[in-house]
């Protein structure tokens, strides 16, 4: 047997030491990336439909990004934001919050590592800047799986479970559900949701104790449900009647994905806090909190921070991921290309009953599988349609919370022989499905 062979083997075997608890469809041992593509050790290429759950925004390996990041390294890895400026920080602190969604607005940026902490971060500024203890999320919601973060999450019990007692003071209102009739129930289904949180403020907190209203702009994790436009403007005006900020939670939104910087600004509504993670630097840990500097300059020195916060080669490949996300229009490839994958999806899944739903915007993408008759969710073809496309070599993830809808997520680089061979692949799995 070769080195190499034996090297290879020892390494996949290595994989019996990482803990069950990363959910994972398949055992699959990657060696490099480049676009769309993940290429497997052994040599076998995927297309990745998940972007490493929309992460690799500019596609794996690009090398403008990584030209940035073997930069950097070279010259520092640490630059601890207390302690030094760093110029890539500095630069991203003046860059980025001329993004922030909505007019006029002078923000101010705050950088940490994880999603999960960033949403940390923007209940903390909403709870320090109102002095009140409360927190409405939306079921369906997820926002991440620290302890704080886990609280405000309801899309799957799992990432709760046997946690308790996790932190008060946190309530759930309904998220309005997907729009497939038109204006009307667009209308009632916001005025729902609207009224779901008048109840909560009827029967269990007063509006005058509530911090932050935190929404997705459109539900990730809990099943790629997309609101009716107005919604979050909706919700603008009722936190604004209460004094309440409006903090929306853009890390799997954000960068593009869905054919907008962030996807908010499809709705008009000018939020409080922006909270940003996943695309942002194309792979590298990064994340953090946009708000306006009023609100910014409200935590004193010392309010919050971190070791890592804003790393210094994270900040470079988020600069570098700003520039290609502008020079190669990503965000309007994500919207042409999510239109004609969708368009083609839905075509040619048409006469199968147990494809309910196909939704989204732009790279941000649902197919739900339920019964047609009763609506019950159908986890299990969910499941087979992962294996079926992995069998084709393509991979695609599940969510939602009964996890019965397949989300594309792929990077916005995506080309249209990409759409192409997707879609071929797509339609092949969902025919080769059990009835
Ligand atoms: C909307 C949303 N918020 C928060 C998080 C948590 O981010 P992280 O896993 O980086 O902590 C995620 C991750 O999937 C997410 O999709």
């Amino acid at each position: 047997m070769s080195t190499a062979t034996t090297e290879h083997r020892e390494w996949q075997d290595g994989a019996r030491y990482v803990p069950r608890t990363w959910a994972r469809d398949a055992d699959l041992f990657v060696e490099s990336g480049a676009g769309c593509w993940l290429t497997m050790s052994g040599g076998d290429r995927y297309l990745d439909l998940t972007a490493g759950i929309a992460v690799a925004s500019t596609g794996h390996a690009h090398p403008r990004v990584v030209q940035a990041v073997a930069e950097q390294a070279g010259r520092l890895l640490h630059g601890q934001q207390g302690i030094v400026y760093h110029q890539p920080g500095v630069e991203l602190h003046r860059r980025l919050p001329g993004h922030f969604p909505g007019v006029g607005v002078d923000a101010r940026i705050f950088l940490l590592n994880s999603g999960s902490e960033a949403v940390e971060a923007a209940v903390k500024l909403a709870k320090r800047v109102t002095r009140r203890p409360a927190i409405i999320c939306f079921h369906g919601g997820f926002h991440g799986r620290t302890h704080f973060a886990m609280a405000l999450t309801s899309s799957m019990s799992v990432f709760r479970a046997h946690y308790e007692p996790l932190a008060s003071s946190v309530y759930f209102a309904s998220y309005p559900t997907a729009s497939r009739d038109g204006p009307d129930s667009d209308h009632s289904t916001i005025a729902r949701s609207i009224a779901s949180i008048r109840h909560l403020f009827a029967t269990l907190v007063d509006p005058a104790d509530v911090a932050a209203f935190l929404v997705e702009p459109i539900l990730g994790e809990g099943g790629y449900v997309v609101p009716p436009d107005p919604f979050l403007a909706e919700l603008k005006d009722l936190a604004s009647q209460h004094g309440i900020l409006l903090i929306v939670d853009e890390i799997q939104t954000g960068f593009g994905r869905t054919g907008r910087m962030f996807a908010t600004e499809w709705s008009g509504a000018t939020p409080d806090i922006v909270v940003m993670g996943k695309g942002i630097a194309s792979g590298l840990p990064l994340s953090g909190i946009m708000a306006a500097a009023d609100l910014m300059d409200q935590m004193e020195p010392g309010a919050n921070g971190g070791t890592f916060g804003g790393n210094v080669v994270s900040c470079a490949a988020a600069l570098a991921t700003l520039d290609v996300l502008e020079d190669e229009n990503l965000t309007e490839n994500a919207l042409s290309k999510g239109a004609a994958l969708m368009t083609s999806l839905r075509q040619a899944t048409e006469g199968l009953d147990a494809v309910v739903d196909i939704r989204g915007r732009g790279l941000m993408i649902g197919i739900e599988f339920a019964n047609p008759a009763s609506g019950d969710p159908r986890p299990d073809l969910a499941a087979a349609f992962i294996s079926e496309c992995r069998k084709r070599h393509v991979l695609v993830k599940g969510c939602g919370t009964y996890r019965n809808v397949i989300r594309l997520m792929p990077p916005l680089v995506l080309t249209e022989e990409d759409v192409l061979f997707a879609n071929a692949a797509l339609l092949d799995a969902a025919h080769s499905l059990p009835a």
